[in-house]
């Protein structure tokens, strides 16, 4: 079996990013054309496994099964869920493959799924293992000194609806003041996955490297071993949410389409449902106005630097 196991990193803090107050600031529009066909399959959603596209799919569409054999991509919670199938569809591409994981077991056992599922030739997937903050310093550099014209850098976060609950706690990020709240620990975290990749976009863009964010929509994974049976019970039972959910697979194709599609190539923004994601003003389960916030994007990028001990450069 073709594994490496690359890196051991010790862990530099694991600071969850943590934050809260609301500005508005005026979302920039997102100039996407020609993108219709996903908004059809979108419209009458029918459960998992409906026609609603796979990340797989999302290779096909962009043509794009072998094609980037000198490409990379690094694809972080690869060992369940969302991340197992977008690396799975990334791996069709060719590319070869970087998955840091902090559990060796399972990343070793992710990799034999990932080269299992694809029957074209086998290339190789590299196990680092790391804890996810300790890689802004290996990547970035790396990231930018690869950026052409043709094939500009792309970083893509994984965000929620739930970051609607609010906004980072910028004077709180780990609940020292207040009480803890598990949602709003997460509500938190999804919009810093979004003030980091605008604050990306921001800073690198015109350098080559983008960043998008994306909301895969609702997808039973290990995610919701965090919740209790009771929320769960609730979950299933909603009528509204029923024909919502959607496959890993199928939760991983915005994922995927952001990272590979043509229409996102040199741009940053939000997305859902292979879609531009519209705002809230605009459309039920839009993002919340607090997704565009510059300064505040600028002082959670500064914190999250000093957290991880890299500096902020770019100021
Ligand atoms: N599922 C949904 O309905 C849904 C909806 C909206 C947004 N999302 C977002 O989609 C993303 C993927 O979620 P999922 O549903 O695929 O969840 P999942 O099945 O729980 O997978 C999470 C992945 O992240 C890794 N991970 C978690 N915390 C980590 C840490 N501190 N350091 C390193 N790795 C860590 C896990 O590694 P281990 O295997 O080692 O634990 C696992 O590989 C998340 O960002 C989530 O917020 C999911």
């Amino acid at each position: 079996m073709n594994i490496r196991i690359l890196y051991r990193l010790s862990t530099l803090t694991r600071n969850i990013i943590r934050y809260a107050t609301v500005t508005s600031a005026k979302p920039p529009r997102m100039e996407i054309s020609g993108i219709t066909k996903y908004a059809s399959l979108h419209a009458a959603p029918n459960g998992p496994g409906d026609a609603r596209p796979t990340a797989l799919q999302i290779i096909q569409d962009e043509g794009l099964l072998g094609k980037l054999p000198d490409k990379v991509f690094l694809v972080t919670g690869c060992t369940s869920g969302i991340g197992v199938e977008t690396a799975k569809a990334l791996y069709a591409t060719g590319a070869r493959l970087f998955l840091p994981v902090r559990d060796l077991k399972k990343g070793v056992e992710v990799v034999e799924e990932i080269r299992s599922s694809y029957t074209g030739n086998q290339h190789a997937v590299e196990l680092l293992h790391v804890e996810l903050d300790s890689l802004d310093s290996l990547l970035k550099s790396t990231l930018l000194a690869s950026a052409t014209p043709e094939f500009p850098s792309r970083v893509v976060t994984v965000t929620s609806g739930a970051h609607g609950i609010t906004a980072p706690l910028r004077d709180d990020y780990n609940f020292e003041k207040i009480a803890y709240d598990p949602w709003k620990s997460y509500g938190q975290s999804k919009s810093a996955n979004i003030w980091m990749a605008n604050e990306i976009e921001r800073r690198y863009g015109s350098k080559g490297l983008h960043a998008t964010s994306v909301t895969p929509g609702l997808i039973w994974s290990g995610l919701q071993k965090h919740v209790g049976e009771d929320v769960k019970k609730g979950w299933e039972e909603l009528e509204d949410w029923k024909p919502l959910w959607k496959t890993a697979a199928q939760g991983a194709a915005t994922t995927v389409w952001a990272a590979v599609g043509e229409a996102w190539k040199g741009k940053g923004g939000l997305l859902s449902h292979c879609q531009a994601w519209k705002p809230a003003e605009e459309e039920k389960d839009g993002y919340a106005a607090h997704a565009f916030d510059e300064e505040g994007e600028g002082v959670l990028w500064r914190d999250s630097c000093g957290m991880v001990g890299v500096e902020a450069d770019g100021d």
